[in-house]
């Protein structure tokens, strides 16, 4: 038998998983990191503590599992996208990450816009100057931080400098080489027309290969770190979205995924890239080779309730701790005893700004209709519906663009919570289904590196023999009925607040 691993490097934690060569997780293990906010609307990470944490949870399968390292086929890495990691001439990095729900990037997005046309981005890097994207960010520390630009030698994504701390290549692949602003999307290779008018040296940038392609083989010294055998092909890998997209089987026209994760996700395959003009939703490069994807992105959904939960049920906290329970089954259990609408009382999920479908850096969350008789219990309820509503808002511009038609499947934390996946069933009055094998990201990865390694023929037949279709939630008329005037009021309410968004971030 041979085995496989996906590491798949998130926001709150890197898991890594050793899965069997049918898809069956023998073994897995996560390491959380923090989240550094230095400022309103900012956000870094240490990319060594996502080395630690890579290194550590790799030592832990390995020893959980018991398997022989030999039989190792191979490894795949996916990673929350858009992130900048800058190293010196050594390979050492420069500053921290500034990651995917940063914020600070709004004057370099209009000066990339402004270089190198509105109409003319969207046609080479199929998306607009966006903040998350990276970019911006490699602008940003060029102004502000000059120095420290003048000695950087390479940029990397976040899981590929996992892939340079464990082979010693650097390398970049399409789908999340996709979310930097700098590549040709749909000639799949770095835009030198961007590079040029931006002033980016394309020698900063690694080689970009598809997602499948062995990129690099595991060092002796990282062999020694990690317990993996020296030589253990290590392939492209994805971002995790794109990811996702193989960890669900979502590699075929009218196959969509919904995630829950810190961001919210709405993910549809496309065999052509298919373009939002307005930049609402992203259009990237598909881990499939040949194909791209359309998704929206959201930045806090499953950030939401964490923040909610960390900062209000202590209670919860604790008692789950007790249990030996997850904090979120209990708020979930106290979410379902509210009714819909959580007696007039909406939120807005802008805590990190919002990308699709606002492109707002400077929105902010709001809790809408609060009232003297309203409990935690109803703000728990009012986060999980405000974060449903942003993705149905995502939901309705992937259907008039096209690529969205039938089913959807969810993955991501807040998936594992049915009340959740009734919710988004309702209010996108289609079918939500889960998949039976919930590792989403990181099988994908590992399947990745099935195909790269000759173990799987290609990805759809991989895929068709290991994502089996678990429970499926059907909306309940009566609930899309009692949620609709909801959701239309919560659309009304940001566009009357962007002007007073605006002051609120000139204080
Ligand atoms: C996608 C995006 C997020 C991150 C973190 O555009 O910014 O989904 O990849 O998960």
């Amino acid at each position: 038998m041979k085995y496989l691993i996906g590491t798949d490097l998130g926001t709150s934690a890197t898991k890594t998983v050793l899965f069997d060569e049918n898809g069956t997780s023998i073994a897995s293990a996560s390491i959380a990191y923090p989240l550094h906010q230095p400022r309103n609307g900012w956000a870094e990470q240490d990319p060594l503590d996502w080395w630690n944490a890579c290194v550590s949870t790799l030592r832990r399968v390995i020893a959980q599992s018991g398997v022989s390292t030999a039989d190792i086929a191979g490894i795949g890495l996916s990673g929350q996208m858009h992130g900048l990691v800058m190293l010196d001439e050594n390979g050492e990095t420069l500053r921290n990450s500034i990651i995917w729900c940063d914020g600070r990037t709004t004057a370099e997005c209009a000066e990339i816009t402004e270089k190198i046309g509105a109409r003319r981005l969207i046609e080479i890097t199929a998306n607009p100057a966006l903040t998350g994207f990276t970019a911006g960010k490699i602008l940003w520390v060029r102004k502000n931080e000059p120095e420290l630009y003048e000695r950087c030698r390479h940029i990397l994504l976040p899981k590929d400098y996992l892939r340079y701390k464990l082979t010693g290549e650097f390398a970049a692949e399409m789908s999340d080489a996709s979310g930097m602003n700098l590549l040709d999307v749909p000639n799949r290779r770095w835009s030198g027309e961007v590079l040029e008018k931006l002033d980016i040296d394309p020698a900063l940038l690694p080689p970009v290969r598809e997602s499948y392609e062995i990129a690099g083989h595991i060092t002796a010294e990282s062999a020694a770190l990690t317990g993996l055998a020296a030589g253990t092909p290590v392939v492209g890998g994805a971002g995790d979205n794109a990811a996702a997209a193989i960890g669900t089987g979502v590699v075929k026209s009218g196959k969509a995924f919904v995630t829950i994760g810190t961001s919210g996700v709405i993910f549809a395959h496309s065999d052509r890239v298919t373009i939002d003009p307005s930049g609402r939703v992203h259009t990237f490069c598909s881990a499939v080779p040949g194909a791209w994807t359309v998704m929206s992105c959201t930045l806090s959904a499953g950030g939401s309730l964490q923040w909610f939960r960390n900062n209000f049920c202590a209670a919860e906290i604790e008692t789950a701790a007790g249990l030996g329970k997850d904090p979120y089954e209990l708020t979930n259990g106290q979410a379902e005893r509210i009714p819909i609408g959580a007696d007039r009382l909406l939120f807005l999920p802008y805590l990190m700004g919002e990308r699709s479908p606002l492109l707002d850096a400077d929105a902010r969350g709001v809790f809408f209709g609060l009232s003297a008789m309203h409990t935690r219990q109803h703000m728990l309820r009012a986060v999980m519906e405000g974060v449903s509503y942003s993705q149905r808002q995502c939901i309705d511009v992937l259907r008039s663009m096209g690529v969205l038609t039938g089913e959807i499947l969810a993955t991501g934390g807040g998936a594992r919570s049915p009340l959740w996946r009734q919710m988004l069933a309702d209010l996108f009055e289609c079918p939500v289904a889960t998949v039976e094998n919930s590792e989403g990201s990181a099988l994908g990865a590992a399947i990745l590196a099935g195909v790269g390694t000759g173990l799987y023929a290609n990805l759809s037949s991989a895929c068709e023999n290991i994502i089996k279709v678990g429970d499926l939630r059907r909306p309940v008329a009566a609930n899309t009925e009692a949620y609709e005037p909801y959701y239309r009021l919560y659309r009304e309410i940001y566009p009357q607040l962007t002007r007073q968004f605006r002051k609120l971030a000139a204080l």
